[in-house]
């Protein structure tokens, strides 16, 4: 499976600053000289079209960091999936554990927005990952497990989206789990998925919390690692072209 690269910019960056890191992306990926993972980009709301366009014709897509669980209608400062589709993006994130903490969405909140994503033309990118708290108690592996089932609507298929597993306490700290901690976890992840989705084709499983130029090579070559979803490091362009060429051809 072609692995996946993507990062996450948040609330960073101006309008220049943004065209700034997309146009340079765009110019090391002429000078390529070997196969590149599936690289997304997910900028924040009001410069996906800048970005879309700065990335015509190439191979780069683009995700929106969340959208409504709302078609569309009355509700003020909200953005849909179909306008984030409209404005180019192919993806979006899901449940990320910013979102989850600092606007109370749950896991049933995440599955309306799925499906809402689903209608709207998009493929989502759902987060999931335990707290610091929940790993402590030895209870990781029964919050990752409730998260998957709540957050996925009934009869979605494998190929319509990804998983990202992203522990609360990894993102953005610097600490990462073992390497054998993210293997288990993510195998943990794919039996689920196999019993939550109907027999198809195979559910990438990303990892995020903390992904560096430096880790990223051993956390890549894991196996049920099926890509990075990279928060700080996709800011900064070397350290982000460093994790795009350490995915395995
Ligand atoms: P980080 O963020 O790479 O800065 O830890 C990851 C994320 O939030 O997706």
């Amino acid at each position: 499976m072609q692995q996946y690269v993507v990062g996450n910019w948040k609330m960073n960056g101006s309008r220049v600053e943004t065209a700034r890191l997309a146009s340079s992306l765009v110019r090391k990926l002429s000078e390529a000289e070997r196969p590149l993972p599936r690289i997304i980009v997910c900028p924040p709301f009001p410069y996906l079209g800048l970005v879309h366009d700065l990335l015509h014709n190439t191979t780069l897509k683009i995700a929106a960091q969340s959208c409504s669980q709302h078609l569309e209608g009355a509700f003020t400062g909200e953005v849909s999936a179909r306008q984030v589709s409209d404005m180019g993006a192919s993806y979006v994130i899901l449940g990320h554990s910013e979102r989850r903490t600092h606007y109370g969405e749950t896991n049933s909140i995440v599955q309306s927005k799925v499906s809402a994503a689903l209608k709207g033309k998009l493929q989502p990118i759902i987060c999931i990952g335990e707290t610091a708290g929940e790993r402590e108690s030895g209870r990781a592996v029964a919050s990752i497990i409730t998260q998957l089932q709540e957050s996925l609507p009934r009869n979605i298929k494998a190929e319509q989206f990804i998983v990202a597993y992203e522990p609360v306490w990894a993102i953005g700290t610097g600490i990462t789990p073992r390497i054998e901690e993210i293997q288990h976890i993510h195998g943990v992840i794919r039996q689920e998925l196999s019993k939550l989705v109907s027999p198809g084709g195979i559910v990438p499983i990303l990892y995020g919390g903390s992904v560096t130029a430096l880790n990223a090579r051993e956390i890549l070559q894991t196996p049920n690692v099926n890509g990075v979803l990279v928060g700080n490091a996709s800011l900064k362009l070397e350290d982000f072209w460093q994790i795009i060429q350490s995915s395995e051809e």
